[in-house]
């Protein structure tokens, strides 16, 4: 799907749809929905006063046939929900919400007026951003793995082009502006999804690694593969003894931006890279680990969100993104519940647990992060416990850490981008849950206590005293059974908006 502009009005788009909107209660609609309403005969002031179908909530669509009267066949009128509550989520959410009614229509080409624009003083670089956003990741299908498709299918990306009308061509640059950030960054999300809806058998370290080198090939991002040998080195131990179980080579991804000046401060992104979760000896139950390829959703936000900021560049902060990546799986060579490793700090963990992986490779990658890099702020993501989904379900994912103003940053920078974080505890007391009689710390806390803050805990025994970390749990979030405009059934792409939204600071509508 191919995003573009157009100097014109709305009525005279010769796409197959065009697409207005209407704030939620209005009953005279204005600006192009006005105009359109016009060449329809007032059809849509009449589907407002008399329709019950359509009253311009946020994502409802109408649909009216044009018969003739615009040179478009259809009209889709997509609700933007109360003015009063109008922010970045609403104009992400009403865009995508029109794409897939255009899509349910078989259209080729959509036109459509900008959202949000003209009304609250929306910045017109915003609006377009959040249009291409909303557009391209609502229209999203997983379509890699199907062969040819049967003709009542829909195909792949039915849509091809969405163009927005303006009236006013001094406007032009700055809605190109926001289109090619947002179709960056949308893209970026849709990559995410891509991987964790492909199978294992696809997706494995070595695959990630590749894809990460080519990332690289842009030039402005640099990456660094670690294979197995070079992690004994740095005596990753507790990585490496959980990758020893499958066949699969381990790979430790490290790609990092560095801006062309000063950098303001040093972030890294570190990323749960579990390519396929069986449990390891401590098997998963056959439904549990049905969905387990999904593992390494925090290694495809971390990675993707460099993809982006390889294409946008325009930003002074150093990026690193870290990704341990290996298979967890029960061979002859597996850890073996009660063993005792060594991390490369030279803690020593006693496995209890090998299903509680994600905490023994990521710890390693966090004393890589900062031992090797020395980062102002560390932001890790992880589908890191089944509890977070029990505590928060999928609409929220866990926020701990040991900085305020990080962990709010943070959460602030998802709201905006449409991705919801909630606090959980790292108290003290948790300790105690995580103590060993024959090793330092063991890897799985009490069953059925606060289990979501007992992998926080695990992680911040890694983490230096006054080091900046917030450690995101996103298990719930990272794929969904609900389908939600921008964010259809599946893989989800969590955590790359939320991370680019932070660190590019997008602010929140004004
Ligand atoms: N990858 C899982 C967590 C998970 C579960 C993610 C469901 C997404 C959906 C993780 O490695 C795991 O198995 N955690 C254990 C930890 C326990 C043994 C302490 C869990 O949640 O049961
Ligand atoms: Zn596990
Ligand atoms: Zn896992």
């Amino acid at each position: 799907m191919k995003l573009g502009i157009e100097i014109g009005t709305i009525t005279e788009a010769k796409a197959d749809a065009i697409v207005v909107n209407l704030f939620e209660g209005v009953k005279k609609p204005g600006g192009g929905t006005g105009a359109v309403d016009k060449a329809l005969d007032g059809a849509i002031s009449e589907e407002l006063s008399k329709g019950k179908q359509f009253s311009g909530k946020l994502g409802d669509t109408l649909v009216l046939p044009t018969y003739g009267k615009l040179p478009a066949r259809y009209v889709v009128v997509v609700g933007l929900g109360k003015s009063a509550d109008s922010n970045s989520r609403a104009l992400r959410r009403a865009s995508a919400a029109a794409v897939r009614a255009c899509q349910k229509l078989k259209v080729k080409s959509v036109a459509t007026i900008l959202h949000g624009a003209g009304t609250g003083g929306v910045a017109l670089e915003t609006a377009a951003r959040l249009l291409a956003e909303g557009s391209l990741l609502g229209a999203y299908k997983f379509m890699l793995r199907k062969s040819a498709q049967k003709e009542d299918e829909s195909p792949k990306n039915p849509i091809n082009t969405v163009t927005v009308y303006e009236t006013d061509k001094t406007k032009k640059a700055a809605l190109q502006k926001g289109l090619d950030i947002g179709i960056t960054i949308a893209q970026a999300v849709c990559q995410a999804r891509d991987w964790v809806f492909d199978s294992a058998n696809n997706i494995t370290p070595s695959f990630l690694a590749g894809e990460a080198q080519k990332i690289a090939k842009s030039g402005t991002v640099t990456c660094k593969i670690l294979d197995k040998a070079e992690l004994e080195k740095l005596g990753m131990g507790s990585f490496l003894s959980v990758a020893k179980g499958s066949v699969e080579p381990p790979k430790l991804i490290h790609l990092t931006y560095k801006p062309t000046g000063k950098a303001k401060k040093k972030v890294a992104l570190v990323g749960k890279g579990i390519t396929f979760d069986s449990g390891g000896l401590s098997l998963k139950p056959a439904t549990a680990m049905e969905l387990m390829k999904m593992d390494m959703s925090g290694a495809a936000a971390v990675i993707n969100t460099m993809k982006a900021i390889a294409e946008m560049g325009n930003l002074d902060v150093e990026v690193h993104a870290i990704a341990p990546c290996c298979e967890n799986m029960p061979n002859g060579n597996a850890n073996k519940p009660g063993d005792i490793v060594t991390a490369m700090n030279g803690k020593t963990i006693e496995i209890n647990n090998t299903d509680a992986e994600g905490r023994l490779i990521l710890c390693d990658a966090l004393v890589y992060a900062q031992e090797k890099i020395k980062p102002d702020e560390i932001i890790d993501l992880a589908t890191l416990t089944g509890a977070c989904i029990v505590a928060l379900g999928k609409e929220a994912s866990g926020i701990m850490g040991t900085s305020d103003k990080l962990s709010e940053g943070v959460r602030k920078a998802g709201d905006i981008a449409g991705e919801r974080y909630w606090p959980l505890p790292l108290y003290d007391e948790f300790k105690e849950m995580l103590k060993s009689d024959v090793a330092d710390v063991i890897n799985a806390g009490s069953k059925g206590q606060a289990g979501s803050s007992a992998g926080g805990i695990f992680l911040k025994d890694f983490v230096k005293d006054g080091q900046a970390w917030v450690h995101l749990d996103i298990a719930g979030p990272a794929w969904t059974d609900r389908d939600v405009p921008e964010v259809p059934k599946g893989a989800t792409g969590v955590g790359v908006r939320t991370l680019l939204y932070y660190l590019y600071g997008f602010k929140e509508l004004t």
